[in-house]
């Protein structure tokens, strides 16, 4: 049987009937831009995260570049983020100004840690990007004990739990994409920003209406980017599933590991006192390049993630050309994404697991 990288059709195919009724009051409503389904989402998020606010925006890219700026983020400030990310959480840096400054990270965790960052850390830092990559969670406590502002890059976290609250409420303020393939996702692109200060909250809604804080006066050079109605509408039904959802992903870990995976490649490792909701789930493995070719051959989804570290393309050049980062050389180098879903079955743990055996026993 074919086991796909991702399933984001299964679990949404029972709230399609919730899902067309909700896009066809918002038709019928006919408000389309910043009414009542961005202030309900933003309302319901932020509870759900346990943060004071949330502020809707077009994606999560936005959303960094919003929140750096919220911050008080500008020319001659460096901003402190890992390599090993997504690059947008390295790209949202110099669109403010400042100037990004690259951190290791922990290849078990594939986060940050406080000791990496404070190897990154000038009288010039303004802030750190902490990413809670493939749904793990970094040190946000550790790193704020520094005496920095943490941005949580919370884009792959949704649903993840910490004993200290969730992403995206353990920060000075956070980020998250709703980008459809993400744990919680919409049918297009959006973003938010959570924050528990109601000055960062307001500016980044200001930001997001072109600079202007009454839509008349345009006191600052900001953006047109805004979560829509109808993302925003289609979020507000899933949301309540989310929980659910997470509970999916992080039972198709146990299938993992209770198939006996582990003796195959290294199972991702949950950081202290998290119980990640895996956007990806990601294996290491010395081996990762032809375990991928054997996977793909079996028909199961397998994809390896940010080869090339940020630091390494070719726009950060000015920034990351001769660092030396060797926890972020070992993860971009071992890394695969294996199948994981919030319906992934113990059957499909064992047809990953049957296919990975062949490559170890040949
Ligand atoms: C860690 C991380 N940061 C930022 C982003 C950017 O989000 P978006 O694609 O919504 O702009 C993504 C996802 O795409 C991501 O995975």
């Amino acid at each position: 049987m074919a086991v796909p990288l991702f399933d984001t059709k299964t679990p949404l195919a029972p709230l399609r009937p919730e899902l067309d009724a909700k896009i066809a009051e918002v038709v019928d409503r006919g408000t389309f831009i910043l009414g009542p389904e961005v202030a309900a989402f933003e309302t319901e998020f932020a509870a759900y995260l346990g943060a004071r606010h949330a502020a809707g925006v077009a994606n999560g890219t936005d959303a960094l570049v919003l929140a750096l700026r919220a911050l008080g983020v500008g020319p001659g400030d460096e901003v402190v983020v890992p390599s090993f990310t997504f690059y947008a959480s390295a790209e949202a840096i110099p669109h403010t100004g400042a100037r990004p400054v690259f951190c290791d990270v922990d290849p078990e965790t594939c986060c940050v840690t406080a000791e990496t960052v404070r190897a990154a850390l000038t009288p010039r830092t303004k802030a750190v990007i902490a990413v809670h990559l493939f749904g793990n969670v970094a040190p946000v406590a550790a790193i704020a004990a520094l005496g920095v502002p943490v941005l949580e890059d919370a884009a792959q976290a949704a649903g993840t739990t910490t004993d200290g609250g969730r992403p995206g409420a353990l920060g000075t303020a956070a980020t998250f994409s709703f980008f459809p393939s993400k744990n919680l996702g919409c049918f297009g692109d959006g973003g938010a920003i959570t924050t528990d200060d109601g000055d960062v909250a307001e500016r980044c809604r200001m930001l997001r209406f072109h600079g202007s804080y009454d839509k008349a006066t345009f006191e600052h050079v900001g953006y047109n980017s805004r979560l829509d109605e109808l993302q925003a509408a289609i979020l507000r039904v899933q949301l309540p599933h989310l929980d659910a959802w997470a509970d999916g992903r992080r039972a198709a870990g146990r299938h993992y590991e209770e198939a006996g995976l582990g003796e195959l490649v290294s199972l991702p490792v949950a950081a202290n006192g998290s119980r990640p909701a895996w956007h990806l789930y990601v294996v290491r493995s010395e081996r990762a390049d032809e375990l991928r070719t054997v996977l793909n051959d079996a028909g199961i989804g397998a994809r390896a993630y940010y080869r090339t570290p940020a630091h390494l393309q070719p726009a950060m050049h000015e920034w990351g050309a001769g660092l030396s980062l060797p926890g972020t050389d070992e993860a971009a180098r071992t890394n695969l994404a294996i199948p994981v879903s919030p319906v992934f079955s113990r059957a499909e743990a064992d047809e990953v697991v049957a296919a990975a055996g062949a490559l170890a026993a040949a």
